[in-house]
């Protein structure tokens, strides 16, 4: 139906011209009308790669737009009409991108759905879950930093159910967000979310067993002074799970590494020792780019494990 009424407007556009040039404006009415053929072509294409996906990715997607349907109040539709719209071409600036991007209510819905499909995102719960399995600690105490959606410390209490979480986003509407999703999820009893900046945390010096900075360094320029806020909350012998994408120059990317190398530079000039280390590339439609994961620890590691 919709095509039909696009249809026409293409009609209604033309009329004149096809009256006063009717070769040319025929011609161009065809090759216009092919091309969108061949282009519905292509996403029905899409569609269909998609549909057949096993019943792990089908729960999964189910779960997860559930998820944030609920925590938005909203029906599909609804939730399609919000999209985060574009940053201003050319936005370089902290503030304008915290302005025109963080602080909107649609985006940390928006981060949220990247967990029904998007396979750098997924990446992030393989490489915790795997990292979890390694820190068989009870009553750990961790800090989620740039949470978003919530959606990491969601997962890692529900893995480990006697944890508990504190968070900071310099976003109040993913504080809120992410409230709401712990609450839904049965967990908001262990965890204390506020606004902040990574750069600039509200916690005394050895307060955390472990802290995740996942895919918020890259969005501030100075990713380094994050990295020492990590280890200064860290207690000693904490962990850090950091996550920093590898040459993915995206408008709210304000530090850009080229290769994985530079990342590990990062975490040595932050005294961190790295115990796992990660690089992985993901073929995207725009092209591709590198995201790196690690496990790091603010002091020696004692001598014998192997954490890799
Ligand atoms: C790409 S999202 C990542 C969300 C989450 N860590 C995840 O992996 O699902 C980046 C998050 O970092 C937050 N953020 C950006 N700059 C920040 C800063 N300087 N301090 C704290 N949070 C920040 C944004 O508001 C956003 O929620």
């Amino acid at each position: 139906m919709a095509f039909e009424a696009f249809e026409q407007q293409f009609e209604i556009l033309l009329e004149e011209k096809l009256r006063k040039y009717p070769n040319s404006s025929d011609y161009l009415r065809h090759a216009f009308l092919r091309s969108i053929a061949s282009q519905i072509e292509l996403m029905v294409a899409r569609l269909r790669t998609e549909i057949d996906k096993d019943d792990a990715y089908w729960e999964n997607y189910e779960q997860v737009v559930s998820d944030v349907l609920s925590v938005m109040g909203m029906e599909s539709d609804q939730l399609l009409s919000i999209v985060v719209s574009d940053l201003p071409h050319g936005v370089r600036d902290f503030e304008t991108i915290k302005e025109k991007l963080y602080d909107t209510t649609a985006y940390p819905s928006q981060e949220h759905l990247y967990y029904r499909n998007f396979e750098p995102a997924l990446e992030r719960l393989r490489f915790i879950s795997k990292q979890l399995k390694k820190l068989d600690e009870r009553d750990m105490q961790f800090c989620d930093l740039g949470f978003g959606p919530g959606v990491l410390t969601q997962f890692i209490l529900e893995e480990k159910p006697a944890w508990t979480a504190c968070g900071v986003d310099i976003s109040p509407e993913c504080v809120r967000y992410a409230e709401k999703l712990m609450k839904l999820k049965g967990v908001n009893e262990s965890v204390q979310f506020t606004t902040g900046d990574v750069r600039n945390l509200p916690y005394a010096d050895n307060t955390f067993d472990l802290v995740l900075a996942m895919e918020v360094l890259e969005h501030i320029p100075d990713p380094l002074k994050g990295l020492l806020e990590v280890v200064r909350v860290l207690k000693p012998g904490g962990y850090a799970i950091t996550s920093i994408p590898v040459r993915l120059p995206i408008p709210m990317h304000l530090y850009v590494p080229q290769n994985p190398r530079e990342v590990l530079d990062l975490y040595e000039r932050a005294n961190l020792e790295v115990l796992d280390f990660s690089a992985k590339e993901f073929k995207m439609e725009t092209g591709s780019f590198v995201a790196t994961f690690a496990l790091s620890m603010t002091a020696p590691t004692p001598k014998g494990v192997d954490f890799r």
